[in-house]
């Protein structure tokens, strides 16, 4: 093992280098005007297994975004780890807001991350961390240390769903067979309080109309006397949440998994300073459910928000109409053992009925995804937490997280395999944001942390 963490040490710079290249390609999912980006990013990152010392590399074909496949299979009878990362990121927009262009990285230094941060769209939703396996993995072959088999998927929609993976690890599950699969895609608690994630929301999503009028109307000629869309629709979604912050929809909470006290407790010794947050954010004081801490609010309760919220002129000036039509995203997240077919279902019966008669409504759902949990006594975590222990020097606690990451619990259907979220990121990082960005501190953490977790999960 010291030699494989000589061999990362001695190669830090060329690692940051070669990350740079992977950034400087806009593979966005979202919009199709990348697709050809999104090409090249999947060969790119082919050719970086490849070199790394993988075998059976293959960029494979979807009715959607490639997949990159690649495997190191040193003995049958040794346990198999799946790495799984995406190379596909959010689109960039509001380009204005970066301080330079998003797929030109360059390093800086910010408050959290006194020995700098890589600033680029993808540093760390994920190509920061996927690519930190790939040179794990170079580490480990170079320096003849790696313990069991490995396999690799890269995916490429990961932002939009992971619409083609799904079926392919189901037509694929031969191919795929695994003990575990280890991810890196989510954050870590802070550079003090590292963590490994246990757990990770779902995702109900739907988007929904409000129609009034048939056409729009002058406002001043039928102002008064019609139901403007635009008004009906912000009453009921203002009437999704009461005041206590509960979620208004009938049994949205019935499957919700009353977390235990001890593990409550547990969770809640992460040191959390409630006014900090709120000056990272710009805020004057935070919102939630009623009888939770900020902690459980963000990870073991479920929650919903509207993303987005559209309809009539919104253009330049003035225009005196009464639209026919309103819009609104609408995301939920969701926890054990909430599923998206049913939220969305409670949901879209709840809009209906709320909605007054003298309105139409069109409830839309979008892609979703469930809730995942890997429970703190399993060998997974412990060889996680070993790990990181090992690389940090100090204690490391698990964490639940308000992300999602949906393909874990189709994994664990599939493979029948539990995934380990081993991720390095920040909450401060910008992911998805304007001058996202990800700590050298942490790309390097991440790298040592790999190996080890090979080692002890070998064992
Ligand atoms: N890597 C994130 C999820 C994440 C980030 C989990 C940080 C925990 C901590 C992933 O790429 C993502 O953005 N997921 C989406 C869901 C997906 C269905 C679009 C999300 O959480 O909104
Ligand atoms: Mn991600
Ligand atoms: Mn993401």
């Amino acid at each position: 093992m010291q030699e494989t963490l000589k061999y990362i040490q001695e190669n830090k710079q060329r690692y940051i280098d070669e990350l740079f290249e992977l950034l400087r390609i806009a593979s966005i999912s979202a919009d199709p005007a990348y697709k050809d980006e999104v090409l090249k990013c999947a060969g790119v990152v082919a050719n970086h297994l490849k070199n790394a010392g993988a075998d059976e590399v293959e960029v494979c074909e979807t009715p959607g975004n490639p997949i990159v496949y690649g495997e190191k299979i040193i003995d049958k009878n040794l346990p198999t780890v799946l790495v799984y990362g995406h190379y596909d990121v959010q689109p960039p927009d509001p380009l204005e807001l970066w301080n330079k262009p998003p797929f030109e990285p360059y390093i800086q230094k910010t408050e959290i991350h006194p020995d700098g941060a890589i600033f680029a769209r993808g540093s760390a939703d994920d190509k920061g961390q996927f690519f930190m396996h790939v040179k794990a993995f170079e580490a480990m072959m170079q320096t003849n240390s790696l313990p069991c088999n490995v396999k690799f998927i890269i995916e490429g929609e990961e932002e939009v769903g992971s619409v083609s993976l799904a079926g392919w690890v189901t037509e694929n599950k031969e191919k795929l067979a695994c003990d575990c699969i280890l991810i890196s895609d989510t954050g870590l608690y802070s550079r003090e309080q590292p963590t490994v994630t246990t757990g990770l929301r779902g995702l109900s999503y739907v988007e929904v109309e409000v129609e009034g009028p048939d056409r729009d109307l002058h406002s001043g000629l039928y102002g008064g006397a019609v139901p403007n869309p635009i008004h009906v629709l912000s009453r009921m979604i203002a009437q999704l949440i009461d005041e206590k912050g509960k979620i208004t929809i009938d049994g949205f909470y019935d499957n919700v998994l009353e977390v235990s006290t001890e593990e409550r407790a547990e969770m809640n010794k992460l040191k959390d300073d409630p006014a900090k947050f709120m000056e990272s954010i710009g805020l004057k004081g935070v919102e939630g459910e009623e009888g939770y801490t900020k902690l459980e609010r963000t990870s073991i309760r479920p929650t919903l928000d509207c993303n987005g919220i559209w309809g009539g002129y919104t253009g330049e000036g003035a225009k005196t109409v009464i639209p026919s039509k309103a819009f609104a995203k609408i995301s939920m997240r969701l926890v054990p053992y909430q599923t998206p077919d049913e939220i969305t279902e409670k949901f879209k019966n709840y809009f209906e009925k709320i909605a007054p008669d003298n309105v139409k409504v069109k409830v839309t759902p979008h892609h979703g995804g469930m809730p995942y949990v890997l429970p703190s006594d399993t060998k997974e975590f412990q060889a996680a937490r070993k790990a990181m222990e090992t690389a940090f020097g100090t204690e490391v606690l698990p964490y639940r997280s308000g992300g999602s990451i949906p393909i874990t619990a189709m994994f664990e259907d599939v493979l029948g395999a539990k995934s380990v979220l081993m991720g390095f990121g920040q909450d401060s990082d910008a992911i998805h944001s304007p001058n996202e960005h990800y700590g050298l501190f942490n790309f390097y953490k991440g790298i040592e942390s790999i190996p080890l977790f090979f080692e002890n999960y070998a064992q």
